[in-house]
């Protein structure tokens, strides 16, 4: 699904990126854009950061 509309995330783009050693919303942010424009997916994707962070 999408997480970030307004730069076309989706959760699994997310979660292969923290497999490739990403680790917060702050990479995420300044890799991909997530949370930059209008901020709503910012609480959905930290949680998806964290979840995918302690499965890794
Ligand atoms: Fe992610 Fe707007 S939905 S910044």
């Amino acid at each position: 699904m999408y997480v970030c509309l307004c730069k076309g995330v989706t959760d699994k783009t997310i979660r292969r990126a923290v497999d490739d050693g990403l680790s917060s919303m702050r990479e995420l942010r300044q890799q991909y854009g997530v949370g930059s424009q209008c901020g709503c997916c910012t609480q959905c994707a930290k949680d998806i950061v964290k979840d995918a962070v302690a499965e890794r």
